[in-house]
């Protein structure tokens, strides 16, 4: 089941004399996250992240295209109750303390009156703030208000949540925690919608991850399939590496490098890369292996991103 499907979502802010200025936040995205999946979202800034969780929250309205939550339209006032939210740059009123903040959004929320002391307790433990529920927001570190919003977002017991940058501000330490607290909810079967510009983060959490860039979606995929590329192989040879062959390659401008693991092949196509097996072979070199070289997940963003800037 997919706990969010969009189809061809666009959203274009007007603004300016006679709404001349056009933005194009986002331009036909189309995505489906299973449930009970840690999705992430990553783009630059303005790439129309927080843009395309507020249609999918029904908070604005997109200009075109379809976009489903738990199988319902966004409109539907009833499917918010089953969703929760951490916004990006939050603030709660500052003379609250944690535990009043938590209230006040419970009730918002409609939760229960009878369950909801219970549900604080447990979900202040959860992101580590029951020492600090009876002290002022304003005393928060933005650690604190980050794991206090994250509590927030959860106080309705959602299925799905979203969160905009929930880790923004908060120390190696503290994101820690809030990855463990984001796999223990998917332990728990919900699904997570994950905004973010920290990719080692999202490296580390993440089932699927889509790359979104001046509002379009340029790869969706595991973090695996986006980090292995299909144009480096490592090939691990046993002994070494006879003249004549690095002389041979060189000459046939094949794009090898030579190192003690073995022979790394840049390639365009799989017959370039076999071209290069067949070079080592007719050498009489042993071929113990062939991997396809992976790079973070950094690495292939920026790739993907200085692709899309005209030159
Ligand atoms: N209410 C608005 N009116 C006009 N333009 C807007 C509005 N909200 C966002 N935009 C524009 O839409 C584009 C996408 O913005 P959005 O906030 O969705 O990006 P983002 O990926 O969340 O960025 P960031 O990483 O900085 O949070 C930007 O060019 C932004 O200036
Ligand atoms: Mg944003």
């Amino acid at each position: 089941m997919h706990a969010l499907e969009c189809e061809q979502l666009t959203k274009v802010y007007r603004s300016g004399i006679r709404n001349k200025r056009e933005i194009r936040a986002l331009q036909e995205v189309s995505i489906a996250v299973e449930s009970g999946q840690i999705f992430s979202l990553l783009g630059p800034n303005g790439a129309g992240k927080t843009t395309f969780v507020k249609i999918l929250l029904s908070l604005t309205h997109p200009t075109g295209g379809r976009a489903l939550v738990l199988d319902r339209p966004v409109t539907e006032s009833r499917v918010r109750r089953r969703v929760g939210y951490l916004p990006e740059n939050h603030r709660f009123p500052a003379y609250l303390t944690g535990e009043q903040v938590m209230m006040s959004f419970g009730s918002l929320a409609g939760v229960h009156r009878s369950a909801l002391s219970g549900r604080i307790d447990q979900l202040l433990t959860l992101v580590g703030m029951q020492e600090w529920r009876k002290v002022k927001v304003r005393k928060y570190s933005k650690g604190m208000m980050q794991r206090l919003g994250l509590a927030q977002a959860l106080v309705n017991d959602p299925e799905l949540v979203f969160l905009d940058e929930p880790t923004d501000g908060v120390d190696p330490v503290g994101r820690k925690e809030i990855r463990d607290v984001l796999r223990n909810l998917r332990e728990q079967g919900k699904t997570i919608f994950l905004n973010s510009h920290l990719l080692s983060e999202v490296e580390l959490v993440s089932d699927r991850v889509a790359i979104l860039d001046k509002g379009k979606l340029l790869k969706v995929g595991t973090v695996e399939e986006l980090t292995t590329t299909e144009s480096s192989y490592t090939i691990g040879c046993q002994g070494p590496l006879p003249d004549a062959l690095r002389t041979e390659a060189d000459a046939r401008v094949l794009g090898v490098t030579f190192s003690a693991e073995g022979v790394v092949a840049h390639v365009a196509d799989p017959a370039a890369l076999n071209a290069v097996i067949d070079l080592l072979r007719k050498h009489g070199v042993l071929i113990t292996s062939v991997t396809p070289q992976r790079s973070t997940l950094e690495e292939s963003f920026i790739n993907l991103i200085k692709r899309e800037i005209p030159s």
